[in-house]
């Protein structure tokens, strides 16, 4: 079975963890995007869907399904989003598509997150897939230089400026035992926007897509 038809496998098992009438966060990727085809034949169901880039905002729209802005709805019930890479506590890498701060708010703002991915996220140690934070360009330099410092080797993403108007520097070479304590490290370096880890905030429940069928894990 190939990854793309383990990624729909997930996307399509989320739809089982929304309720009627509520307001849906949704994250960003090719997993995603299955997600938002399936949840195409639901639409009906639900009052709107907050996007996380506006790459998901132009896939909704195709769809027909009304995208509102989080400032109007408050707390959301539900987050759907992808990984990079996801650990046993449920603790992700994002940031491939490069929308991770958008995901990070919507995330922060749900009550509940599910992530969706194929078998092939699920690590041991997070850190292979190099770890995106988002970056003032003005602070390129001075945030690579920090990096380094910490034993990472940062790689500007070429041809890359977030939905926010910023740089992504992709961070080679880490593995992080302690996720929480490297995103509160992280976060605090002056001109980093949004570090791609989601430790503080991880999943609540992951789907992944296996090609004997969908594994469900939950936090602690
Ligand atoms: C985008 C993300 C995605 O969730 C992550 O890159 C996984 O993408 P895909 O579903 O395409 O494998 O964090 O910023």
């Amino acid at each position: 079975m190939s990854s793309d038809d383990m990624k729909k496998r997930a996307a399509e098992a989320a739809l089982e963890y929304i309720e009627d009438n509520v307001v849906l966060g949704v994250g960003t990727g090719t997993t995603v995007n299955y997600f938002i085809d399936a949840l195409s034949r639901i639409k009906h169901r639900l009052d709107g869907v907050v996007s996380s880039s506006e790459a998901t905002t132009q896939r909704l729209k195709a769809h027909r399904i009304p995208v509102l802005d989080l400032n109007a709805v408050g707390p959301l019930p539900l987050y759907v989003d992808g990984a990079d890479e996801a650990n046993r506590q449920l603790q992700l890498i994002k940031g491939g598509g490069g929308a991770l701060t958008r995901e990070k708010i919507v995330a922060a703002a749900s009550d509940r997150f599910v992530c969706i991915a194929d078998r092939s996220k699920l690590v041991d140690i997070l850190g292979k897939f190099p770890l995106p934070v988002e970056v003032i360009p003005m602070a390129r330099s001075h945030v690579g230089r920090e990096l380094l410092k910490r034993g990472g080797q940062p790689v500007l993403r070429e041809n890359c400026i977030t939905d926010n108007g910023n740089l992504i520097l992709d961070i080679y070479n880490l593995q992080i035992r302690e996720p929480a304590k490297w995103e509160m490290e992280l976060n605090n370096i002056a001109g980093i926007v949004a570090v791609g880890l989601f430790a503080l905030r991880p999943a609540d429940v992951l789907l992944l897509g296996t090609p004997d069928g969908v594994r469900v894990a939950h936090a602690g």
